[in-house]
């Protein structure tokens, strides 16, 4: 059988923080770093997996089911899983995985990891599928494999990605609208600063901010917290119980306006617009869904001081990326200063790149 090869990207969330599972909007961009799989596939039915970044290899077979996989193979065990359990063939063989997204910095590496892993498995066996199933089929596996909670957003960014586009998801029609998001374009560049403070949102507090949406929105009467978008807000809080619950609803339906409100802005072009909605989403983050530390309010608090237009946490929350966006001749001196706050405070050196909008996941031709 023919050696095949898959890239999948990482993302970064521009705006739209824990908004996909209450089927509200988000508004994340692909990022140039990607994970690579190369599958030879064979007659066997196991997969014996190497990655640039594990170390020592591990095989599983591929009829394994949730539980029987734990550790990192766990998401391309349960990728595979969920990919037969849709109905499509599956085959053993040998995987390299090599990835340039930073593992643990709440930029997607296990999505870009999953998505790679279906593409290249696909590929193997000549099946085709459509990008929905692809992303649906990837998050199965996280959800019921390897056993997080989280939502669609990450794959879908991962596999729908444009360059130099962000993508509007409305998660409650699964509709993907590209929206031109060139910061350099207006002399801006989009800094990400990786806290290097690893998240772990597989653990409780991603949950418990799931459970809270959800005992929300059975207070409310509806099945997701979308079916009271665009309601009066302080009659829509004032149905829900206990301070903590209202504030985690308010978050959600403020953020899924700034969304919005963000997706108008960068069509207009107008990125002081785009930064502002950046830093209240941040302060949202922080007062009412709780998902920042004190180490990611500094970088985002010492970015927006030091002349970003705006800036703010990526991701799921509990340590990982702020991103800002930052006039480009300011770049160098802001990046100084925001690691000069950081060592004052005694927190780890950042590592920093500039991102934009990248392709999404696709299959790559192999010669020979
Ligand atoms: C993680 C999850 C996503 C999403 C974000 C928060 O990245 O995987 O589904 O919920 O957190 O916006």
């Amino acid at each position: 059988m023919k050696r095949v090869v898959a890239r999948a990207p990482g993302r970064i969330n521009v705006i739209g923080e824990h908004t996909d599972y209450n089927q509200g909007y988000a508004m994340p961009i692909a990022l140039a770093q990607a994970t690579t799989v190369e599958f030879a596939p064979d007659d066997s039915t196991s997969i014996r997996l190497r990655s640039s970044e594990e170390g020592a290899g591990v095989t599983f077979d591929i009829h394994a089911v949730p539980g029987e996989v734990d550790g990192w193979s766990a998401y391309p065990a349960g990728a595979v899983w969920a990919l037969a359990e849709a109905g499509h063939p599956v085959v053993g063989g040998s995987m390299t995985v090599t990835s340039e997204v930073p593992i643990g910095a709440g930029l997607s590496s296990s999505a870009a990891l999953e998505c790679a892993v279906l593409l290249a498995m696909n590929a193997a066996t000549g099946v085709s599928l459509d990008r929905l199933e692809l992303a649906r089929i990837a998050q199965r596996g996280e959800n019921d494999f390897v056993g997080a909670p989280t939502g669609l957003m990450d794959q879908l960014a991962s596999i729908y990605g444009e360059e130099d586009r962000a993508l509007l998801i409305d998660f409650d029609t699964s509709a993907v609208t590209p929206v031109s998001f060139d910061p350099a374009a207006h002399g801006c560049s989009l800094v990400v600063i990786n806290s290097n403070a690893a998240h772990h949102h597989s653990t409780g507090e991603y949950a418990a901010r799931r459970a809270s949406c959800a005992r929300a929105a059975r207070a409310l009467g509806v099945d997701s917290l979308r079916e009271v978008q665009g309601e009066d807000l302080e009659r829509t809080l004032a149905r829900v119980d206990g301070d903590t619950d209202r504030r985690r609803v308010r978050h959600i339906l403020t953020e899924n306006e700034r969304v919005l409100d963000c997706a108008h802005a960068m069509a207009e072009g107008d990125l002081n617009r785009v930064g502002e909605l950046m830093t209240r989403s941040h302060v949202s983050m922080r007062d009412d869904f709780e998902i920042t530390t004190a180490h990611i309010d500094l970088i985002a608090e010492s970015a927006v001081r030091h002349g970003a237009l705006g800036a703010r946490l990526t991701g799921g929350g509990f340590g990982g990326c702020v991103i800002a966006l930052v006039p480009a001749g300011d770049v160098d001196a802001l990046v100084d200063a925001v690691r000069g706050d950081l060592r004052g405070a005694e927190y780890p050196a950042p590592d920093v790149f500039l991102a934009r909008a990248g392709d999404g996941a696709r299959p790559t031709p192999v010669s020979g």
